[in-house]
């Protein structure tokens, strides 16, 4: 039948076809490939085709449209390796390799890991927990109720239309969730970012970061809070320091105290930096206060232990000598790149 000789004769053509380039081998495609492609009329006289012989011509139409496909997939393949290996030829390969820009670390992070570590060595495990906190674990289960005075030490950012959640003030909201799921022993440190509501200058911002520490078990005594924080003191600032406890307040613990190292006074610097004392404070601590233990499931009778949380920015700023805090926001890479081998 003719109008099989015509498909044929396509057929033929098209495996003759030698396409020499990339434009001829769109030509190709667009020939047997494309939506109006030369298969297509041929298609519609299928109609015209005896009943009996209409499976064979649609098959050889099939036949053709593959045959095209596979030509025109090998030429495609081949014009790229073409084009790769011309690319090739022009790679020197005697050129300099382009340098990986390395990033460092951020200098709260190394003073945070380096406190995790010093922790870690005496048997505190990392306990991390959210930054949006409910009322209770921050304030009210830290014996801090509403209306107590001491709330107005650490001005709050409530989340918006609530007065119940807010961005935690302090990390000792981990203590609470920690008393309330975990039994004693209890031998934490918690690591993370606190949030106040402060004016924000070259000493103080309102986003920054602490540590707590939380030891619970059976006869822990205020001694053993203080050879902790005196074996702290020397791994983070050297064997010869010392160190010593002021009494302070804080609703959670009874009794309370503010930890401070002692510096040095002997430059201009040391005068300034520790008001003419010497002294560093560095932290708050003190003895659990039962009412706590209470508050979360703990019972005061048979448990006691300590608890302490110091801030970071602070202790990177004297070790690093940094004077703006603001310095530790800003992420300008001048600034942080002088820490690439402070690992
Ligand atoms: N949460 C206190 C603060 O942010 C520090 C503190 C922690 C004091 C644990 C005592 C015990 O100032």
């Amino acid at each position: 039948m003719e109008i099989f000789d015509k498909v044929n004769a396509i057929l033929a053509e098209m495996n003759a076809a030698a396409p020499q380039n990339a434009e001829e081998t769109e030509q190709f495609r667009i020939k047997y490939l494309g939506s109006k492609n030369i298969l297509k009329p041929l298609m519609g006289e299928i109609r015209n085709v005896p009943n009996e012989r209409k499976k064979e011509y649609g098959q050889l139409i099939n036949k053709v449209k593959q045959a095209a496909q596979n030509k025109y997939d090998e030429l495609k393949a081949a014009s790229e390796n073409a084009a790769d290996a011309a690319e090739a030829q022009d790679l020197d390969l005697t050129a300099p390799g382009e340098p990986l820009e390395l990033g460092s670390r951020h200098p709260v992070s190394i003073v945070m890991n380096r406190i995790i570590q010093i922790f870690e060595r005496i048997g505190f495990t990392v306990s991390e927990e959210r930054e949006i906190e409910d009322d209770w674990h921050n304030f009210t289960a830290m014996n801090t109720p509403e209306d107590h005075p001491a709330r107005d030490m650490q001005d709050t950012f409530y989340l918006k239309d609530s007065m119940q959640m807010l961005l935690r003030t302090h990390t000792s909201s981990v203590q609470a969730r920690t008393m309330t799921t975990e039994k004693p022993p209890i031998r934490i440190i918690a690591p993370g970012r606190v949030y106040r509501n402060e004016t924000i200058s070259s000493r103080s911002h309102a986003q920054f970061h602490q540590v707590e520490g939380l030891y619970i078990d059976e006869n822990v005594s205020f001694a053993d809070m203080k050879q902790t924080l005196l074996y702290f003191a020397k791994e983070m600032y050297g064997v010869d320091k010392e160190i010593r406890l002021r009494p302070s307040y804080f609703p959670f613990t009874e009794p309370s105290a503010e930890m401070d190292v002692y510096w040095g006074l002997e430059s201009e610097a040391d005068y300034r930096i520790t008001k003419g004392t010497g002294w560093l404070e560095i932290l708050g601590c003190g003895m659990v206060d039962p009412q706590v233990l209470e508050n979360c499931g703990i019972d005061p009778e048979k448990y006691s232990g300590f608890a302490f949380g110091m801030g970071i920015e602070r202790q990177a700023m004297l070790l690093y000598g940094i004077e703006d805090i603001r310095l530790l926001f800003e992420n300008d890479v001048r600034f942080l790149r002088q820490f690439a081998s402070a690992l």
